[in-house]
């Protein structure tokens, strides 16, 4: 169902008309996300602001596919695709995404994971029109960034069902998440090495597909 490889068949400059609409609806719709972090209660200040969170994430996922030697075209398309997968965030009461010291409840942890879907609803609305690959990768990345290999993320799809740019999404995703010092961490190390260590020691082949998830983790500690 949502098999596939890196997207280096395809740049969304070869087709302008579709490529220029893809590009004004991501970027449209990243203003909003920032519209509706706006919103959202800052209290002693707002830690995980999602349109930035976004960004960043996109930036490592491009990076990381610049460092695996995957391309030019593929770390684009791989940016683009990946930025808006928050989007559907806010759809949802602003409230809900308000930080507590204990750990959220299952109702509440899946009502968040809810954006996945709100996400993808948004794409078909806007974009249903349109027939192209890169539409599929988006959106696939938006549906299952938070699924792990063993099954057991928010649609249940283990790692054989989730396609590498899926499955790298899922990684650089959770890190920048963890790297954000949010009240039910405690004292936990929320530094690049220590988030790495989590995700290796902790989650590991579990939860994270370890051949991407090596380099990603390296490129990090390359980072200056
Ligand atoms: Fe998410
Ligand atoms: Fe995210």
């Amino acid at each position: 169902m949502i098999m596939g490889t890196w997207p280096d068949d395809y740049d969304l400059n070869d087709t302008p008309e579709i490529g220029a609409r893809i590009i004004a609806f991501i970027q449209d719709e990243m203003h909003r996300l920032e519209e509706y972090d706006n919103k959202r209660p800052q209290g002693s200040g707002l830690a995980y602001v999602f349109h930035t969170h976004s960004y960043r994430v996109a930036q490592d996922i491009k990076d990381t596919c610049l460092y695996m030697g995957l391309g030019d075209l593929v770390a684009e398309n791989m940016y683009w695709a990946t930025l808006p997968h928050d989007i559907g965030k806010r759809m949802l009461p602003v409230e809900i995404w308000n930080e507590t010291e204990e750990q959220p409840s299952a109702d509440l942890k899946n009502l968040r994971r809810s954006h996945t879907d709100l996400g993808a609803a948004i794409v078909k609305e806007e974009l249903g029109d349109i027939d192209h690959p890169f539409i599929n990768l988006m959106t696939d990345i938006m549906r299952y960034h938070h699924e792990q290999m063993n099954g057991k993320g928010y649609h249940g799809l283990s790692g054989d069902m989730l396609s590498m740019p899926v499955r790298l999404a899922a990684i650089v995703e959770a890190f920048d998440g963890w790297r954000i010092k949010r009240p039910h961490y405690g004292d936990r190390d929320i530094s690049v090495p220590g988030v790495l260590k989590r995700m290796r020691e902790e989650k590991g082949a579990a939860h994270f597909d370890m051949k991407l998830f090596e380099p990603f983790a390296e490129m990090k500690m390359r980072e200056p």
